[in-house]
């Protein structure tokens, strides 16, 4: 029997024991109530509310606008949904980056005002303190290395990180600080799945890869990617599990062709 089944409720704790147990960790995003209660009942580890809500709920270009409150609506609606997985709530932009201080004040505010089992937040090195501090309030801590898409402006693009031995070894060096600093897991996104094995092998705590290649301890996709919803983002990494957005656009168009021709409603769909 998988380590998932024996228990009720997913924890920081669970994932520890899935790792040591060899058991791959499933984690997806979700942003609202009726996706999460889905995703929860069909089994899966990990909710992330990530701060991919800015792009693919609110639209913006990066991740960089959506605000700490709005991350609060979106992680207050999943947690409604969710009877058993662990729910993470991605710090958002501008909410942790100056100091450690205003980074817990933030996440108690997100741990307070949601409900939500632990926070994620980007950077290695530099988000130490941050890390420690929030740790030290009791609040579990995902780390996030590799391309981290609030700092797009930065790299420039999204392409893959640390294909150069000089930032592979920032990067190797990040993730054993973040283990230190109490982090209970690491996102890798976007870097050669050899690095990802290396630093997986070289960690006790979970990796959780998005483009990082099947050595990771778990993986992680937006829903709306591997939903097919998003049709235009089309990396190497993503697999599409449905095609979503075909199946919502012919089933729209068939309501407006049946409102138009008065087919919808019929005799027995009325009182
Ligand atoms: O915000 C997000 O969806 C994420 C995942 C890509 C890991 O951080």
């Amino acid at each position: 029997m998988s380590v998932q089944k024996e228990i009720k409720k997913v924890t920081t704790h669970t994932l520890q024991v899935m790792k040591s147990a060899g058991e791959k960790i499933s984690m997806i995003t979700a942003y609202d109530f009726s996706f999460a209660k889905i995703f929860d009942a069909a089994g899966i580890d990990i909710i992330l509310v990530g701060d991919s809500a800015s792009n693919v709920m609110a639209g913006h270009e990066t991740t960089l606008p959506i605000t700490l409150d709005q991350m609060i609506y979106h992680a207050q609606s999943v947690v409604r949904g969710v009877n058993r997985c662990l729910v993470v709530v991605d710090m958002p932009f501008g909410y942790y980056q100056s100091n450690s201080e205003i980074a817990l004040a933030s996440a108690i505010k997100i741990m307070k005002e949601t409900g939500g089992h632990s926070v994620k937040l980007e950077g290695g090195e530099e988000a130490l303190d941050s890390v420690k501090k929030i740790v030290s309030a009791g609040i579990p801590v995902m780390g996030h290395l590799g391309l981290t898409p609030q700092s797009i402006y930065k790299f420039g693009t999204y392409t893959v990180r640390a294909k150069e031995i000089d930032e592979a070894a920032k990067l190797k060096k990040d993730a054993l600080l973040l283990q230190e600093a109490g982090a209970f897991a690491i996102v890798l996104e976007k870097i050669p799945a050899a690095l990802a094995k290396e630093v997986s092998e070289s960690l006790h705590i979970p990796t959780i890869g998005i483009g990082a290649g099947g050595s990771c301890d778990g993986q992680v996709l937006v829903m709306h990617d591997m939903l097919g919803i998003n049709v235009e983002f089309k990396p190497r990494f993503l697999r599409k599990y449905l095609n979503l957005y075909e199946q919502i656009d012919g089933a729209v168009k068939q309501y407006i062709s049946d409102v138009k021709s008065s087919d919808f409603p019929n005799e027995n769909e009325q009182y």
